[in-house]
């Protein structure tokens, strides 16, 4: 019998659906899972009469496999993945290529790259995003790892994978090490800002503008016609005009707290361990903390006093600005993402291609959208920009979107209507251009109550001054003792 092209352990959803998509693009896949009864459901199920070869070890999956030998694991992420890479190594030989293509944290990916590198095997960790859905017509696929393994794995993946209009790939090789599963990780946290995006949106509408969900379902179907046509804004508009049995909207039955299962979190953390003001996805993260609350909110409802929300105006101007708000705030979260993973590749070594990422981005996943080939385009002219809003194509935007983002979370603010992630990019926006923070008086307290010095605005950098504030003390600084 021909033996596969790839193997795939773990036969859940995702890696049953990765299966039938690679199978249906002409590829031999070897199955093997933890619990053998799912292999002989799944051979003489949905895989019946297909290139699919059910294996019941380990070693039968790698006597199955064409050399070099690829095997990818779709188990659950933490110690499992661990466990079948020891049980699996003594079936492999020098040059087979281990992939994790689950949701794994970076870190535990750098360590077992190195660590299956140190056993002569070659390491992929891969993000796979877009679903059950996407799993089975055509993911996003960000793959990072041993690069040697790339020629390889790219038939397949690039096979399996979504498509752009012109037929571009959205998967490419993402980097070394852990860049893959990072680059993931940042995906779901953009994830998690658009969604926030889009519920500040849904809130003023809702809150300040007294819309119904069926007027606010034609406003998403509008905005999904130009700019901010993406997967999101799509699926928002269809929830809007779902009906219950009882012909209201659904949306309106909705209890209004969030689940989270951590990689926002995940996201949060590296900007925080690389010094990246990353405030919009962090904000995202904590407005679902704070939705997470509920019986708090609404003993603090009866409590607390705030504005009643009353709008005078222009409805179909102020909705104008809302999207100027959403669309501005969002280039915001994307300049903030992509500067965390440029912070990232300086701290592990990776060379990322930052328009790949975009493509990758492009289609397939939940952050698809049309937006994302401006991007593509801005690093492929550009791949040292350091900052997306620095790109003229978004400069131009922000500049005709910014009034009109000013106008909504001024409203917001004197109304009382929580806008976290629009206005805290706004305030990234505005700091980010301010040629001078506060931090000279910040670095003034900070040398006053512990002598940790400062630099001049008239003296050369790299030159530290303290100063004897109190008059006792003396003129030692924090960098002579440790208090
Ligand atoms: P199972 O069917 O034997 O539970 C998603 O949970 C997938 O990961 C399933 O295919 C599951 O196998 C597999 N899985 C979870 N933990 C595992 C472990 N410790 N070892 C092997 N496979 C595991």
């Amino acid at each position: 019998m021909k033996k596969a092209d790839i193997g795939l352990i773990g036969l859940a959803v995702m890696g049953e659906n990765l299966v039938m998509n690679m199978e249906s693009k002409g590829f031999t896949v070897a199955v093997y899972n933890r619990t053998a009864d799912k292999v002989k459901n799944f051979v003489e199920g949905r895989a019946a009469g297909k290139n699919i070869i059910g294996t019941y070890s380990l070693e039968e999956l790698a006597d199955n496999l064409a050399k070099p030998r690829k095997v990818m694991l779709m188990v659950k992420a933490g110690q499992a993945v661990d466990n079948i890479i020891e049980q699996v190594i003594p079936f492999l030989e020098e040059g087979d290529i281990i992939i994790d293509g689950g949701n794994s944290h970076f870190p535990d990916t750098i360590r077992r790259s190195e660590y299956v590198e140190s056993k002569g095997l070659l390491y992929v960790g891969t993000g796979v995003s877009g679903g059950e859905e996407g799993a089975l017509k055509g993911p996003s696929m960000m793959p990072g790892g041993s690069p040697a393994a790339w020629e390889y794995v790219k038939p397949i993946f690039q096979g399996i994978c979504a498509k752009v209009e012109d037929g571009s790939p959205c998967c490419d090789w993402v980097g070394e090490g852990g860049a893959g599963h990072f680059v993931k990780m940042v995906h779901n946290g953009i994830e998690y800002g658009d969604m926030q995006l889009i519920c500040e949106a849904y809130q003023l509408m809702r809150d300040y503008l007294g819309m119904s969900a069926d007027e606010m379902h034609e406003i998403f179907a509008e905005w999904n016609k130009a700019e901010l046509d993406s997967y999101l804004i799509e699926i928002t508009r269809d929830i809007l005009s779902f009906k219950d049995e009882d012909g209201s909207p659904i949306v309106d039955k909705i209890l209004d707290t969030a689940g989270q299962k951590g990689t926002g979190k995940w996201t949060g953390i590296a900007a925080l361990d690389e010094g990246v003001p990353l405030t919009l996805i962090g904000e995202a993260v904590f407005a679902r903390c704070l939705s997470a609350i509920k019986d708090e909110r609404v003993a603090a409802s009866k409590v607390l006093t705030g504005p009643t929300p009353k709008f005078e105006g222009d409805k179909k101007a102020f909705i104008d600005d809302i999207r100027n708000a959403l669309f501005a705030a969002k280039i915001v979260s994307y300049a903030q993402g992509y500067t965390l993973m440029r912070a990232a590749a300086k701290t592990y070594g990776w060379n990322l291609n930052y328009g790949g990422i975009a493509l990758m981005w492009r289609g397939g996943c939940i952050i698809r959208s049309v937006f994302l080939g401006k991007i593509k385009d801005a690093f492929d002219k550009n791949p040292e920009l350091t900052n997306l809003l620095l790109d003229p194509y978004f400069k131009e935007i922000i500049d005709k979107a910014q009034a009109g983002w000013r106008r909504v979370c001024a409203a917001a603010m004197t109304n009382g209507i929580p806008v976290p992630a629009m206005s805290t990019a706004l305030s990234y926006y505005d700091g980010y251009r301010c040629e001078k923070l506060p931090a000279n008086l910040l670095q003034a307290q900070r040398d006053y109550f512990g002598a940790h010095t400062y630099e001049r605005l008239d003296k050369e950098r790299g030159e530290f001054f303290h100063t004897n504030w109190t008059g006792h003390g003396g003129s030692t600084s924090a960098s002579t003792y440790t208090a």
